[in-house]
C-alpha cells in the first residue's frame, strides 16, 4: 500500500505522552439561552434569547470535562460532523493528554453520517501518526452511565439558580458548577486558543467510505499498523470482524481540511435580540443584545 503522508506535527503533546491508554467521553448538552433571571419565569419565557451550545469532552482518567462554549454567532458551522470532528481535534491539539492509544465513548443517538466522519477523523489520526490506536465505543443497552451527563447536571444546577447576562457570565457559571474545578469552560472564540471549524467531511470523502450499517455496532477499533481497516463489534463479547474503509489503495492525505469561518449573526437575529430581548433586561447585557450596525431587514 502506497500512501503519502506530508502532515505538519502538532508539537507540544509528546512532552506530556503517556503510555496509559486514555478514556474521553463527549456529547452536546442541551443548548442553553441567555440572558436569564435566575429561578424567574418572566416575559423572556415568550422569547428566543441568544443561544449558546455547549459540547463536552470529558477526561475519564482525571475526572475533569471540558465544556465547548459555541455562541450564536460561532454556530453557522451546525452541530454535526464538522463540529465535533473540528473540536475533538481541538481537544487532542491542545488539552489532551499526549496519550498514544486511546478509547472515546460516544452516545449512540448522534446518526449515522456524523459517526462515520468521526470515525474517518479517528483513521486520519492514526494514519498520520497522531495516535497508535483509537476505539470508538458507544453506549450499549443497560449501560446507563455516562459521565457528561454527570458534568452537565451539575451545570444544570448552577445555570437554573444563576442570572446570566453576558457570555462571559455563562462561561462563569460553568466554572462554578464544580467546586473542585471539574468542570473547565473553553469558548470557541478564546483568544489565545481559539478552536478552527474546519470542513472535515469534504476532507475525508475522497480517502474513506462510510462503513454499512453502522449504527448496529457499538464499537469501532482502528490502529496504525493495520491502515485503513477499522475493527467492528457490534458487543464488547462479540469477535470482531475487518471492515476497510479506504475507497483506493493508493491515496494522499495531505495538510488540513478546508477552514469554515462562522458567519455570525443574522441581520435579522441582530434586530430581534435589540428590539425584543435588550428592553427586557439592564444595561449590563448590553454585549448580549448590542445594536446592530447592519440595516433592519424589512419584512
Ligand atoms: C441558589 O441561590 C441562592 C441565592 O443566591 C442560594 O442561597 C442557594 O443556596 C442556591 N441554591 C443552589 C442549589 O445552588
Ligand atoms: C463542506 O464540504 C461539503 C462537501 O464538499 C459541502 O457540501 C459543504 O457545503 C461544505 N460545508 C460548508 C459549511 O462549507
Ligand atoms: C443506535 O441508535 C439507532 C437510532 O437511534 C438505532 O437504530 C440502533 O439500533 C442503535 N444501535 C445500537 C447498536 O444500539
Amino acid at each position: 500500500m502506497i500512501f503519502f503522508l506530508n502532515f505538519i506535527l502538532i508539537t507540544g503533546q509528546r512532552s506530556k505522552a503517556t503510555d496509559a491508554t486514555v478514556h474521553y467521553s463527549f456529547d452536546y448538552s442541551q443548548q442553553v439561552f441567555y440572558p436569564q433571571q435566575a429561578q424567574a419565569v418572566g416575559p423572556m419565557y415568550f422569547k428566543t434569547p441568544r443561544k449558546c451550545q455547549c459540547f463536552g469532552v470529558c477526561c475519564e482518567s482525571s475526572g475533569t470535562q471540558i465544556f465547548y462554549l459555541v455562541d450564536e454567532a460561532f454556530q453557522s458551522v451546525g452541530k454535526g460532523a464538522n463540529s465535533v470532528t473540528s473540536m475533538l481535534h481541538h481537544h487532542f491539539s491542545h488539552l489532551g493528554y499526549g496519550e498514544r492509544n486511546v478509547v472515546l465513548h460516544m452516545d449512540n443517538c448522534s446518526g449515522q453520517n456524523k459517526n462515520n466522519a468521526v470515525i474517518g477523523y479517528g483513521m486520519w489520526r492514526v494514519l498520520t501518526g497522531l495516535h497508535d490506536s483509537i476505539e470508538f465505543s458507544t453506549m450499549e443497552a443497560g449501560h446507563t452511565k455516562f459521565s457528561p451527563d454527570w458534568h452537565f447536571g451539575l451545570w444544570k444546577v448552577r445555570w437554573r439558580n444563576t442570572t446570566v447576562n453576558t457570555l462571559e457570565d455563562v462561561v462563569e457559571t460553568v466554572r462554578l458548577s464544580s467546586r473542585n474545578g471539574h468542570n473547565i469552560p473553553h469558548l470557541v472564540q478564546d483568544p489565545e486558543n481559539p478552536v478552527q471549524f474546519y470542513n472535515w467531511t469534504e476532507f475525508l470523502k475522497p480517502v474513506f467510505k462510510p462503513i454499512p450499517n453502522l449504527l448496529s455496532y457499538h464499537h469501532f477499533r482502528m490502529t496504525s499498523d493495520k491502515p485503513g481497516i477499522v475493527y467492528v463489534r457490534r458487543y464488547a463479547s462479540d469477535a470482531e470482524e475487518a471492515v476497510k474503509i479506504l475507497k483506493k489503495d493508493s491515496f494522499v492525505l495531505n495538510g488540513m481540511p478546508p477552514k469554515l469561518e462562522p458567519l455570525g449573526l443574522s441581520a435579522e437575529r441582530q434586530w430581534y435580540l435589540h428590539d425584543e430581548i435588550a428592553p427586557l433586561c439592564n444595561s449590563l447585557c448590553a454585549s448580549t443584545c448590542p445594536r446592530p450596525d447592519v440595516p433592519k431587514p424589512t419584512k
